[in-house]
């Protein structure tokens, strides 16, 4: 980067952002972070300046972007398949972004989502994506493969023992992004050269691949077999607890929708681009050789 810039990250104090907002501080970007417990995120970002409030709150986010040169906004999933809540809060932070002014929103998205799928996380990107390009404000939509950090990442100590724990149909196929390559992207691409895309872009590793192809890459990487269990029972087992997830409100209740969906189309788009620009994604081979490599002596 040439000049120091600064990012308010809306939606971004949870688990999932993490590798964002860590990336973005790692990028040399002075990171500004909306969270409802301020506390909390203090400990975890120590170089990040933190802006109390809700995301829910209109007033707040725009208090938290004052200033920024961007925002990079992540939408909290709603909970039972349902994408209504996750629509209101990107409506809510529009609302505040309106307000502020800003000069340049920028959104993680999902593949595939020019079309609905009948399934919330993927229909709510879908919806969102809209909004943001109606609002008026000048926008960036990075839509990402499944994150590898999320996928693979954490469950880490689950590889090292031989699992891989995605039993889904071994013939889907699947379009990976590297959730660190997210703020290198927009660090390097957007922010450096000013570029504000006013468009949607894929933003993922090369190659699909299928259940059983990341089965192989995951062996070569440990050094040691690594296999995803069949689909049954495991499969219709997650699919069984579903109520009990929608009772507990708990986040399964939409990831099991996800799941199915990918158990019957996989997650990839078939136009997804990979050479943006002079962006080097990181591959996915390259990935789990990094996470599963093994110390040596
Ligand atoms: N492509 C992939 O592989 C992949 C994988 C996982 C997730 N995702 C996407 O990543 C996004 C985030 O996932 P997640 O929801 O599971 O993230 P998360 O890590 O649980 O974070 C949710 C964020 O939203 C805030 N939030 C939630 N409810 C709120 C409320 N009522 N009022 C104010 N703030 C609220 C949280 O703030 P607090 O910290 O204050 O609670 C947190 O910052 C989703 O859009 C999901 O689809 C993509």
């Amino acid at each position: 980067m040439k000049e120091k810039v600064t990012v308010a990250a809306i939606g971004c104090s949870g688990p999932v952002a993490h590798h964002f907002v860590e990336g973005f501080c790692e990028e040399g970007a002075n990171l500004r972070l909306l969270a409802r417990k301020p506390h909390k995120v203090r400990r975890r970002y120590p170089q990040a300046e933190i802006v109390q409030g809700s995301m829910m709150e209109p007033a707040d986010v725009a208090r938290a972007v004052d200033g920024a040169d961007a925002v990079f906004l992540v939408t909290p999933m709603g909970l039972s398949d349902d994408p209504s809540s996750e629509i209101e809060a990107a409506r809510l932070v529009l609302k505040g972004l309106k307000a502020a002014g800003v000069p340049h929103l920028i959104y993680t998205s999902c593949l595939g989502v020019e079309r609905k799928h009948g399934v919330g996380i993927l229909d709510a990107k879908h919806a969102i994506e809209q909004m943001i390009s109606e609002s008026g404000i000048p926008f960036s939509i990075l839509r990402c493969g499944t994150y590898m950090e999320d996928l693979f990442d954490l469950r880490v100590e689950l590889l090292k023992k031989g699992k891989f724990l995605f039993p889904l149909n071994k013939s889907r196929r699947f379009t990976f992004t590297s959730q660190r390559d997210v703020p290198r992207f927009v660090t390097s691409e957007l922010l450096a050269k000013g570029r504000v895309l006013n468009d949607r872009i894929d933003l993922v590793a090369p190659g699909t691949f299928s259940i059983s192809q990341i089965e192989v890459l995951l062996s070569e990487a440990a050094g040691f077999e690594i296999r995803a269990p069949s689909r049954f029972p495991t499969f219709h087992l997650f699919r069984a607890l579903t109520p009990v997830f929608r009772l507990r409100k708990d986040r399964m209740s939409s990831v099991i929708p996800l799941l199915v969906h990918f158990d019957k189309h996989g997650y990839h788009s078939k136009d997804a681009r990979s050479d943006i620009g002079g962006f080097e994604a990181t591959t996915l081979p390259a990935h789990l050789d990094r996470l599963l490599c093994q110390e040596p002596g």
